[in-house]
Formats: structure tokens, sequence, C-alpha cells
């Protein structure tokens, strides 16, 4: 019984599915991108203006929201948009299977987070099971669109209609993800992005909020700016969040091709679903019935019993096939030392999800044949590892 990748490989006569590593990760940065962020450097206005006004725009009508206000990065973005909706003290739902600045930026404002559990089948925040978790103290609603997976925005929306709860959505994977054909800020009070390195769309670090409610806009920009309403009148304590014109130029070239990358992505995700359709125990990523996906991860799941190897095996042994993979997350936000003096929710799926979710390679700088090496070396390792 093979036991490790190095086993695995014996068994096939030592000759992995590809020599070259199918890397998991390409960050793309275009001649038109520096060209975009040199032309800021030699203007020698750096700091936010123009640039990041004009990204501003275009973010909001890309992502169906009225109004977009960039800033440093995605965790800055959350506390922008948690700081003028939800109040220290208040009990704040959100999920426990996602990146952790969901969550510890409701800590951040003086709020508590309240651990909701996944969805089996999507990943996302499963509502019913939030709306069970609902306090007195409950305010708002958090909830991520995982791996480029809108979360099901009716449901989410029809809880907090019911309840009276304000929705803040973490979309910092989710770039030009839609549901029922409009873009996801379109839906609940505001909206967060992240353009992190390894994002759709990057631009070095940094984050927009959007929203549709014109008060709120007002009240993150003037956040992000040290409550400043004038030059130097501060109405209100803030933040120094701005994004530079250097990173909005960059952004701003990035978007003339985001639609296509998404594209891309898309289609690579097709192939890897037909890949992994005949293969037993394997089971291909899928958005809530309404959402479409725009793949930022491809996260594969094993299902439980079909390998004879846990995931962490399975992920070693694709690695020595070639195809370059990671976890995310290695173990639920809930569990997070960091939370430690919270109190201990059971959530059940998510720490299953940490047990049992490998992401392959999806980004759109992969060749055909790359995905096709992916495909086949999944099929080789659940074969070779099956139960
Ligand atoms: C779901 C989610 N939320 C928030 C963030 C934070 O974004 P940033 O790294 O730009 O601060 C990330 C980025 O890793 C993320 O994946």
């Amino acid at each position: 019984m093979p036991t490790a990748a190095s086993d695995l490989l014996a068994l096939e006569g030592g000759t992995p599915v590809s020599a070259e590593p199918v890397p998991m990760v390409r960050v793309e940065i275009t001649d038109a991108d520096v060209d975009a962020a040199v032309a800021v450097l030699r203007s020698g206005m750096l700091a936010q203006g123009g640039r990041a006004a004009a990204f501003e725009e275009r973010f909001a009508a890309m992502t169906g929201a009225a109004h977009a206000a960039a800033c440093a990065n995605g965790t800055c973005a959350l506390s922008l948009a948690y700081h003028p909706l939800i109040e220290p003290g208040d009990d704040v739902l959100c999920p426990a299977w996602t990146y952790i600045a969901t969550a510890s930026m409701i800590v951040a404002r003086g709020a508590r987070p309240v651990f909701c559990d996944a969805d089996p089948e999507t990943y996302t925040l499963d509502p019913a099971d939030a709306e069970r978790r609902i306090t007195p103290n409950t305010t708002a609603i958090a909830v991520t669109h995982l791996y480029g997976a809108p979360a099901n925005i009716d449901a989410v929306q029809a809880l907090a209609a019911r309840r009276g709860l304000r929705v803040i959505y973490d979309a910092a994977q989710a770039h030009l993800a839609t549901w029922r054909g409009e873009g996801v800020g379109a839906f609940g009070d505001a909206v967060t992005y992240s353009f992190y390195p390894t994002k759709n769309i990057t631009t070095g670090e940094g984050g927009m909020v959007t929203t549709n409610d014109a008060d709120l806009d007002r009240a993150v920009r003037r956040l992000r700016s040290h409550g400043e309403t004038r030059k130097y009148l501060h109405e209100s304590i803030g933040f120094n969040y701005r994004m530079t014109d250097v990173e909005a130029a960059i952004g701003l070239s990035q978007l003339d091709r985001l639609g296509e990358a998404t594209e891309r992505r898309r289609a690579n995700a097709r192939a890897l679903d037909r890949a992994i359709e005949p293969i037993p125990g394997l089971i291909a990523p899928r958005a809530p019935l309404g959402g479409e996906h725009v793949y930022h991860l491809y996260a594969v799941r094993l299902e439980a019993g079909a390998f004879r190897v846990d995931r962490d095996r399975f992920a070693e042994a694709l690695r020595a096939e070639g195809v370059q993979c990671a976890v995310h997350y290695p173990r639920s936000t809930h569990r997070q030392p960091a939370f430690g003096d919270l109190p201990q929710a059971d959530l059940p799926v998510a720490d299953r999800l940490a047990r049992t979710l490998l992401c392959v390679p999806v980004h759109p700088g992969l060749t055909d044949r790359q995905v096709a090496i992916v495909g086949e070396a999944l099929a080789k390792v659940a074969a070779a590892y099956a139960a």
C-alpha cells in the first residue's frame, strides 16, 4: 500500500505527470501596468489623487455599486466598512470558514464576532446556522464571498431584513462575481475588496469599499483620511488608510484585462470540473444557485473515507507529480489562538473543511496543457490512494 509520495512515484515507475511544476499562482504585471506606475512616479504626485478617483469610478461601475472608496488593503477596507455600521459591544455574525481579517476587524472595532458554520457544499456562510446564533446584541452580519463564489445573497438579505441586521460582504476574493446577473457590489450595506498580489486583480497592496449608500460612502472617505472634511479640518477621529496613486494606476491598468482574465479562470475551472467529474472521491467546487463563481481559488474536496491517506499526504503526492497546491485554510478561523478568549462554538462543517479541502492551480496564466496536467495528476493520485 503506498504511504508516501515517493512510494507513489515508485509505483508508477518514478515518472511524475509533469517534470516542470505547474505553479499555484502567477502575479501578472504587464508592461502597461509598469508604464502606468512609472507615469505617476515621474509626475511627482504620488499620494491619493486623480488616478485613485478614476480607479474608484471604474471599479464601482464594474462591480455594480454606486460608490467606491479605495484604501490601503483589504483589511483596512473591512475596518472602514465596519466602523460606521457596527458599535463597540455589538455581536456580529461572521463566517468561521474565512480568512482571519473578516473576523479580526470586528474585534478591532470593539465588537464580538459570533462564528457561524459553513454550507457543506458551497463553503460560504450557512444563513440558517447564522440565524440560530443571533443574540439580543446582534446588529450585523459579515459574509465572505469565498474563493470567488458569492455567498447565498438572497438568504442573507432575507435574514438581515427579518432580523434588522446590517450586512457587510467581504469580496476580497470575488471581484466581478455576480448574483442573479448583478455584480456583488449591488448588495448589502457595504462590500470590501482586496488587491493583494495573489488576488484576481492586484495593486501590490490595496483595497476598496463599495456601497450604494452615499452617506456611508462619505463616512468611509472621512474615516480613511483622519476625519478630514476640509484641509486641516478634522470633524472626527480617523486613520490614514489611503491608497497611493501609483497603486491606483496599476489597478486601473489591471482593470483593462480583469474581464478577460476572469473568463480564462472560468474556462480553466470548467476544464478541471470535467477532469474531476469521473474521479471517485473528489468533489469540484460550486457556487450557491444564483451565483457566478470567479475562481480566485479552485478548492477540491476529498470525500470522507474515499482515500487511504489524509488531505496533507494527498497534497504531497500531487506536488510530487508536478502540481503545486495549497491549503486554504489549515484551520478554521474560530480555532485560531487569537480568538482563544471567545466561547468555542461547535462548528463541524468548518472543522471538516479544514481537513478535506485542497486548492489546485486555476489562474489565468496557465496553459491548456498545464490545466490538463492538474487533472491528470489528480486522477493518478486519487487512483493510487483510493480506499
Ligand atoms: C477573505 C479575505 N478577507 C480579507 C482579506 C484581507 O485583505 P488584505 O490582505 O488586502 O489586507 C483577504 C486577503 O487575504 C481575504 O482573502
